[in-house]
């Protein structure tokens, strides 16, 4: 049996989700010959009272100080943001040679490279199902499950906020504002709501999908993007008159001039497999040569959900499973050149 002890940064919705979960799992863990145990924990406010017992737990109020700390073979990074007290955290647990377990796409889709070169320099891994997508397994089916296949595009409905928001305001005819707040009653919604409905959390998840997809550098920057803050119920109205329905949604293809990346309101048949796809449910669509078209369906956001996908990338990671973070070495060309070199 493997031991293996995990310090959980950031003990938010996803977080205290994983706790649980990790002890929840433990013997059915043990079972599989893995003997994993939250042995330490950080987060802001510790007099918070989160429903979670924390005894024998050892609390850092400083989640670098956890990270750095003789306690912790593995660090899960669940603050979020791609600055400031995330980025830290990861970044001292790669140099010190800790895998690292992560949910947040925000910070991947900016610094990813560098985080890429930092674990594969340590030879640690940087692991990060959780951060597209939800509870669905895209990451591994992208990374892993394709080699014999060229991919020529993924799509799909990557946001479970904007989704929840665009079926609840067509269905119950509910407000914008009224159905973002349940959202972020409900635990979906990043901390700056913006993120979600602006789209650019289906950005960063369609950038890190790109990378996997195509081989190329995450490359946020160049994802065209825009949200549905300014849908309004007249919009969804028209669109289900017509026979179709409002999704926002990710893509990312191959064409002539180079991988296109774009997000934005579309309408879909109402009979289409995506246009089903309601509430906080994501939907990915693959485009492969060998095997055709996949599309895989699932939670996109919550607590159980989220740290189902955490908890499997823990298992990977104290089974001492280190794979290119991409898939490909860390210092890998962006979209567009990769595909101008393909077509010489
Ligand atoms: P929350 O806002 O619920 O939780 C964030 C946690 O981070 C809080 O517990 C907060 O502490 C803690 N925190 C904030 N700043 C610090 C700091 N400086 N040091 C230590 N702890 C800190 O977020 P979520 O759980 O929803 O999201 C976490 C990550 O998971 C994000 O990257 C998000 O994008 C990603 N994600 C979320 C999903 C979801 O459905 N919610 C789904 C998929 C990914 P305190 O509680 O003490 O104030
Ligand atoms: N805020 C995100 C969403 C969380 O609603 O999809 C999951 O990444």
């Amino acid at each position: 049996t493997v031991s293996f002890r995990l310090g959980i940064a950031g003990l938010g919705t996803v977080g205290a989700s994983v706790v649980r979960m990790v002890e929840r799992r433990r013997t059915a863990m043990e079972a599989a010959g893995l003997d994993l145990r939250v042995t330490a924990v950080s987060s802001r406010d510790r007099r918070r009272d989160r429903g979670l017992d924390l005894t024998g737990i050892e609390w850092f109020d400083d989640p670098v100080a956890m990270a750095r700390s003789g306690k912790v073979d593995c660090v899960v990074e669940l603050i979020g943001g791609s600055e400031g007290a995330a980025k830290a955290v990861v970044e001292a647990a790669l140099e010190s040679g800790k895998s690292v377990v992560t949910a947040n796409k925000a910070l991947l889709a900016r610094h990813g490279a560098s985080l890429a070169a930092l674990a594969e320099g340590r030879r640690v891994a940087l692991a990060y199902e959780a951060a597209v997508a939800g509870g669905i397994p895209v990451i591994k089916t992208l990374r892993e499950g394709l080699p014999g296949n060229t991919i020529t595009r993924v799509s799909g409905i990557l946001n479970g906020t904007c989704n929840y928001i665009l079926s609840r305001m067509e269905h119950e005819g509910l407000t914008f504002e009224a159905c973002l707040k349940d959202a972020q009653a409900l635990g979906y919604a990043e901390a700056d709501p913006t993120f979600d409905v602006e789209g650019f959390d289906t950005a960063h998840k369609l950038a890190i999908i790109t990378a996997l997809a195509f081989g190329t550098a995450v490359d946020a920057e160049g994802v065209s993007v825009e949200g549905i803050s300014r849908v309004q119920p007249l919009d969804l109205r028209m669109a289900d008159e017509l026979g179709y329905r409002i999704k926002l949604l990710g893509v990312a293809q191959a064409t002539e001039a180079g991988i296109e990346q774009r997000v934005h309101p579309t309408m879909v048949p109402k009979s289409s497999a995506i246009a089903q796809v309601m509430g906080v449910t994501n939907a990915v669509s693959i485009d492969a040569d060998a095997v055709g078209e996949l599309t895989l369906i699932g939670p996109g956001a919550g607590g159980d959900a989220t740290a189902s996908a955490v908890v499997a990338d823990i298992a990977d990671v104290a089974r001492g499973i280190v794979r290119p973070t991409f898939g490909i070495p860390a210092a890998a060309m962006r979209a567009s050149e990769r595909v101008e070199m393909q077509r010489h």
